[in-house]
């Protein structure tokens, strides 16, 4: 619908940062590490070479798993277990780890361990995960580097899932920790989720959720539970808010309502005290917490008096078990509205039967309502969630199943392709989010050689094939590892259609490609067809260079490819081609910064791909002077310094061009005022930014040319093996 179609970055706000709030913004005294990690030096203390998927293979996962099961029933003192078992403890934990996770630039989710560090260690929905984590230490500790963080949260989720009777469909471990929060746009509110603090959706004023953004207010994992901004009579709110979440993390109607109705069969929400009585957040609170916040009053724990949420209460009769309760408590009952004891607006059945009431947490032998929040509620009362409740209640096994599998999703979403799982429980079933692609085959040297000549006959221009092959590559993204060449998906729906790629030309190149190709993959084709460019244009320039291409790669079909999940995928601008689609709220250069980060890239690269695609003419016609734009040298195609050269030649006077809101410039021989070339925001912020023009200049300066080459072919061949997973990860799997 309208809320979803929101244009990326864009509003009234007028400019901002990609980074939006950051720790800083939060917690201005926090300690300042940032100094150590000058001109490079790293913040992971684990060998640069350190190969986690195989430490990962060494471990006993039957030990590990039993050493799991026996801590979900090992009650601490300091944080007593509601029921006596931890698991529904470890299942909100493992799912506001991966529910991070946003389908639009693919950052977020459970695969770095994230949830240790600020903000999200300290975000109020993430509130006493805290102790969760804490728990899990002792077994963090006995196995070490071979078990990460990141692994350790979805494992034990898992686990607890099987220690209450529940379904799964399987682990696939391989989350390398990370050392450092990672900077991620999270939005740029002042304030988190607080009573009165307002749903980022209100259609009324055309207002949607802000792409990249996953979640309803800043601080939640999705939306609010009591309703929109806090109202629980905001049924439409409510379910509008929760499908919108839930489609930025990839997840339909159907995997939401198994989501939350397999989820909520188990544990319960703490609400109490009132908030007032509870201490800061972790990362802002007295040293001597050791990293505690929330509740960290003793004697209030050993009581059970504990707020969280803020609600209070069980969903279901049976919080430690897997059962079908939670759907018939839902449609069996009718609901009022109530507040728990903290204050929260929560639904409580109405003549609850004695032995349909929940457990205390602490004392087995009193009973207490169940409850329901407003999110909940949705799930008969939204139309379409009700049918998928009702099919359910009916079906338990479909049930079981769906669940089983969202949740799957939902804790692997984020690992990219299959082969990057590791250990024993990986299912044999190749899923459709995981984007498979078949095995390719290696073509002979003599095969490529010919193919490359042919390519170099066959008309199509430099420009031409290396902007085919970087449409190709250049989807990938570090953050969710989709994307790249391999499959060769861009000559599929959506991404053939891409005004990024010149759709046309982009036709006629793949078309070319294909009827010259003889036995390679189309994927392999593409990338050949680039390198053989590449090595022409350094010729012309009077560099020989050879671009190694990895070859192997397979080609994916329709039916391997679920179109709409790549929709996101595609790039509003691209700094690398020129192309910007409209004018956004955050600055053009930004977003180049923000795509070379998504492909791996360090800044020298970022540098060397930008000046070298220009130089080769490898921009997009989409702008205005689309086919010079930025192409700063008289002899396109071939592959030179004369992009940095020009730039920074003090002969040339630069202004902006008028009505261009400062995306186009020109620029003009100081002495004759002749017109000389034209560049956008995304060329200028290499003469203009301090740092980047550093860079430029040793580009430019005697002796660099070569050294540009260097950098640019290296980085051009990383991009195009980025996704190679399959000859990456092929050793874990013999
Ligand atoms: C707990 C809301 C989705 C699993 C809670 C709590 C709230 C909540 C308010 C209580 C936290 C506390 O006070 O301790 C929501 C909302 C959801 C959602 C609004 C989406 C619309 C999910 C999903 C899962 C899940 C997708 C997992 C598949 C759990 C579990 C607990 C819990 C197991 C119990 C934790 C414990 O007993 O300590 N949820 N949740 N929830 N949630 Fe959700």
């Amino acid at each position: 619908g309208s809320i979803s179609g929101g244009c990326p970055f864009h509003g009234d706000a007028g400019t901002r940062s990609l980074l939006g709030r950051t720790n800083k913004d939060w917690w201005p005294d926090q300690l300042e590490l940032g100094i150590l990690k000058e001109n490079g030096r790293r913040a992971d203390p684990h060998d640069e070479d350190f190969d986690y998927a195989e430490a990962f293979n060494t471990v006993d996962y039957k030990a590990l798993k039993a050493d799991l099961t026996a801590l979900m029933t090992d009650s601490k003192e300091w944080w007593p277990a509601d029921y006596g078992h931890y698991g529904p403890f470890m299942i909100r934990m493992a799912w506001h780890a991966a529910g991070t996770y946003r389908t639009s630039d693919g950052r977020g989710g459970a695969s770095s361990g994230q949830q240790r560090f600020a903000p999200l260690n300290s975000w109020p929905d993430n509130g006493n995960l805290d102790k969760a984590r804490r728990l899990l230490w002792p077994i963090k500790q006995k196995y070490g580097k071979n078990v990460s963080w990141a692994d350790l949260f979805v494992l034990a989720g898992n686990v607890a899932i099987e220690s209450m009777g529940g379904p799964t469909f399987g682990f696939g471990g391989g989350r390398k920790d990370v050392y450092e929060p990672e900077m991620v746009y999270w939005g740029t509110e002042e304030e988190w989720v607080n009573e009165g603090v307002e749903t980022r959706i209100i259609p009324d004023e055309g207002k949607a959720l802000e792409t990249p953004l996953a979640a309803i207010q800043m601080g939640l994992i999705y939306v609010n539970p009591e309703g929109p901004g806090g109202n629980p009579h905001d049924d439409e709110g409510m379910a509008r808010d929760m499908r919108e979440t839930f489609a930025r993390m990839a997840m339909n109607d159907e995997e939401t309502v198994a989501l939350t109705a397999g989820g909520h069969t188990f544990g319960k929400c703490h609400g109490a005290v009132p908030a007032d009585q509870l201490s800061g957040s972790p990362e802002s609170e007295a040293l001597e917490l050791m990293g505690f916040g929330w509740a960290t009053n003793p004697e209030q724990i050993e009581k059970g008096h504990i707020t969280t949420s803020g609600i209070e209460g069980a969903w279901t009769n049976t919080p430690n078990h897997w059962s079908e309760n939670y759907f018939r408590l839902l449609f069996d009952y009718d609901y009022e509205l109530v507040q728990s004891p903290a204050g929260a607006n929560q639904w409580q059945p109405i003549n609850q039967k004695e032995e349909d009431m929940a457990p205390d947490a602490r004392d087995p032998s009193k009973k207490v309502p169940t409850m329901m929040t407003t999110a909940d509620m949705q799930l008969k009362r939204d139309p379409e969630y009700r049918k998928i409740s009702e099919r359910f209640r009916k079906d338990p096994k479909a049930f079981e199943d769906a669940f089983a599998r969202a949740w799957f999703k939902l804790t692997h979403r984020d690992m990219g392709p299959k082969v990057r799982y590791m250990g024993p429980e990986v299912p044999e079933e190749d899923l459709i989010w995981q984007d498979p692609v078949p095995a390719g085959t290696t073509p002979s040297d003599s095969d490529v050689s010919a193919f490359k000549s042919k390519v170099l006959d066959s008309g199509l221009t430099v420009a031409e094939l290396v902007k085919a092959a970087w449409a190709s590559a250049s989807t990938y993204r570090n953050s969710d590892h989709r994307g790249g060449a391999n499959g060769a998906r861009v000559r599929l729906a959506p991404q053939k259609d891409w005004a990024v790629n010149d759709p046309e030309e982009l036709s006629k190149v793949l078309s070319k490609l294909d009827e010259i190709r003889g036995d390679l993959s189309m994927a392999d084709a593409i990338v050949l067809a680039g390198a053989a460019a590449i090595e022409k244009a350094a010729k012309d320039g009077g560099h020989t260079v050879s671009v190694d291409v990895t070859t192997g790669r397979g080609d994916a079909t329709d039916e391997q490819t679920d179109a709409e999940s790549f929709e996101p995928l595609e790039p509003f601008a691209d700094g690398f081609r020129n192309y910007l689609k409209t004018k956004m709220t955050v600055k053009t250069e930004e977003l180049l910064v923000d795509r070379a980060h998504l492909l791996g890239l360090s800044i020298p690269e970022m540098t060397a791909l930008v000046g070298g695609m220009r130089a080769l003419g490898a921009v997009s016609h989409h702008a205005a002077h689309g086919d010079r734009i930025g192409v700063l040298t008289d002899r396109p195609g071939t592959l030179s310094n004369d992009f940095f050269v020009n730039l920074l030649d003090m002969g040339t006077k630069w202004k902006t061009v008028e009505d261009s809101g400062d995306e186009e410039y020109v620029g003009t021989d100081r002495a004759t005022g002749k017109e000389k070339w034209h560049a956008t925001r995304t060329d200028l912020v290499f003469g203009s930014n301090s740092q980047l023009r550093a860079i430029s200049e040793v580009f430019a300066e005697n002796g660099g040319e070569a050294k540009f080459i260097e950098t640019f072919v290296s980085a051009w061949t990383k991009v195009m093996d980025a996704d190679r997973f399959d000859i990456r990860c092929a050793k874990y799997h013999k």
